[in-house]
């Protein structure tokens, strides 16, 4: 097969939603659609529910849970869908953050009971950053929701972007009949159930009679009021508007009910992008390239801890990835070979000897790796586009076994490199900060620091509001800057210099002081 028909056929994307909105079950749902499970509840949740904070069992299941379900390809109409899992509880955030970067679409869901919830908006961030385009799903009709119309207003104020209704509920809760689809004008009705799939039903004209028949006199008259409506208010549909984040397409459904799913799947293979062009340190790559090159986005180490192995993740952006090829390991100026390659089929592993652009591979590796890391056929460009984001919550570090500082020191550091945390030193006493963006990761750091490392420590508090990265056109500028704040001025894991404020209010009277220094709050500036 050519690299042009592999690359065509190809669509990577993730789902993304406040924790309880229907993400699993979504997925769940597309799974079986693919035929990738044969029945329902066989997708697990990696949701690590709030009564779960303290139990280390349960942390250590998520983990498998969420290796296993991290990638989930499966076919669809000829065409290969990678699906890439996203924690939904907030405080793994930043993985979320980091997996976004490798996919080149996502489908958004949102609680028609609830609307656009916090975290929502949050991922939103994240995706207008790359313009990475978004289908929205409303979930949950089969409850009594919010007005449709007030829920697409939200959506385009919360999330700051363009909607265009594609499909559009009739009634909704106890009395919910069905969706009207606008882009194929047919009418699919409801009927609780979770499996099976009605097919469409044609009405060339909405003012056509049998629409009456099929969902009562009201609710007819209430949808030729809608639709008359959403054609006034919301321009046509144009997919180029998607493709570029301007506009995101909306469809209406209740996933658990197998309802408006296979028509969002529909849609999504016909719009979504294939692999789309990335950049890089020294030029713009595009898939088609004959030259292979991928980026490590995600990495899970010690799942066995006798064996000191971890699994790198690896995002394919050119070319033919061929198991067993030597590669540049282009941050070690290095070539790299790989025996061992996964590919992640369904929720099956298997050994792979070639993966294409769009494809993700999981890659055995004992340490070379870290994330943000670029792999190429020769060409010394890496990609760009994977920030660390300043964390939300501070400790500092404590040895609470000198025997074991040398574990210690190791375990955070390949902690870090794995994502789970981030670790700022200070240049003055080389005090170690570790930054999180949710409280629950100081637990697994300590927990896995004593189970995988041996090493014991604890976490004081500390009174920091934001890791800022600094930088200036002046470099005499930046030392002076970097001597009168020296006891805030610490480095990231890349030895990139990082000014620790303390509170918003400082944070900003700074800036106003020292007018030449940059301040950015992710680490690609
Ligand atoms: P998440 O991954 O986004 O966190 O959400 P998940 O799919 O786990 O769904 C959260 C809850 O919402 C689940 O109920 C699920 O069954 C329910 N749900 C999903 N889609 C629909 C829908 O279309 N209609 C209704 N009424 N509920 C829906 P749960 O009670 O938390 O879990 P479970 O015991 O049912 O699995």
């Amino acid at each position: 097969m050519s690299l042009e028909h592999e690359i065509s056929k190809r669509r990577t994307f993730g789902i993304i939603s406040h924790p309880d909105a229907g993400k699993t079950t979504l997925t769940e749902k597309l799974l079986l659609f693919g035929g990738a499970i044969q029945k329902a509840g066989a997708v697990k949740s990696s949701k690590i529910k709030d009564h779960a904070r303290s139990d280390w069992m349960e942390i250590e299941k998520q983990r498998g849970i969420s290796v296993a379900t991290s990638v989930m390809g499966f076919n669809y109409k000829d065409v290969k869908i990678n699906l890439l899992d996203t924690p939904g509880h907030q405080d793994f955030a930043e993985d979320t953050y980091r997996t976004l970067t490798a996919v080149d679409s996502v489908i958004m869901v949102i609680d028609c009971v609830k609307g656009v919830e916090i975290q929502t908006e949050k991922l939103m961030e994240v995706c207008r950053m790359r313009n990475t385009p978004v289908i929205c799903f409303i979930n949950k009709l089969d409850r009594e929701g919010r007005d449709p119309f007030e829920l697409l207003d939200e959506v385009e104020e919360k999330l700051n972007i363009k909607v265009r209704p594609l499909s559009w509920p009739i009634s909704m809760g106890k009395t919910f009949k069905g969706v009207y689809s606008l882009y194929e004008k047919s009418l699919h009705l409801f009927t609780p159930s979770k499996t099976k799939v009605e097919e469409g039903i044609e009405v060339k004209d909405i003012n056509d009679t049998v629409v009456d028949d099929y969902v009562g006199e009201n609710n007819a008259k209430q949808l030729r009021a809608d639709v008359e409506l959403i054609e006034g208010v919301y321009p046509d549909f144009n997919v180029e508007d998607y493709l570029s984040g301007k506009v995101a397409p909306v469809f209406f459904g209740s996933a658990v009910n197998n309802f408006g799913v296979q028509e969002l799947l529909d849609t999504f293979i016909r719009i979504a992008p294939p692999p789309i062009p990335r950049e890089t340190t020294l030029r713009l790559v595009k898939p088609i390239e004959s030259k292979f090159s991928g980026f490590i986005f995600k990495i899970h180490a010690n799942m066995d801890p006798k064996h000191r192995n971890r699994i790198a993740f690896l995002r394919i952006c050119s070319g033919k990835f061929e198991r067993g090829n030597n590669y540049l390991h282009v941050r070690q100026a290095k070539g790299i070979r790989f025996s061992n390659a996964t590919a992640f089929m369904a929720q099956d592993r298997e050994t792979v000897d070639e993966a294409w652009p769009g494809d993700i591979v999981g890659l055995y590796d004992t340490g070379n790796l870290k994330i943000g890391d670029t792999l190429t056929e020769g060409e010394k460009m890496i990609y760009t586009g994977i920030p660390s984001f300043s964390p939300e919550i501070f400790k500092e570090v404590v040895n609470m076994d000198a025997m074991k500082t040398k574990q210690l020191e190791k375990g955070l550091l390949q902690l870090m490199e794995e994502g789970v945390a981030q670790l700022f030193t200070y240049e003055l006493g080389k005090k170690k900060a570790v930054g999180v963006v949710g409280a629950l990761q100081f637990e697994v750091i300590q927990f896995r620091l004593k189970n995988e490392y041996g090493a014991s420590c604890q976490f004081v508090p500390q009174n920091i509001y934001k890791a800022c990265w600094i930088s200036s056109k002046n470099p005499q500028k930046l030392n002076e800057f970097i001597d009168s704040k020296q006891r805030h001025i610490a480095r990231d894991k890349d030895d990139k210099l990082v000014f620790m404020a303390e509170s918003r209010a400082w944070l900003k009277m700074v800036q106003d002081n020292f007018p030449d220094i940059e301040f950015h709050f992710t680490s690609e500036f």
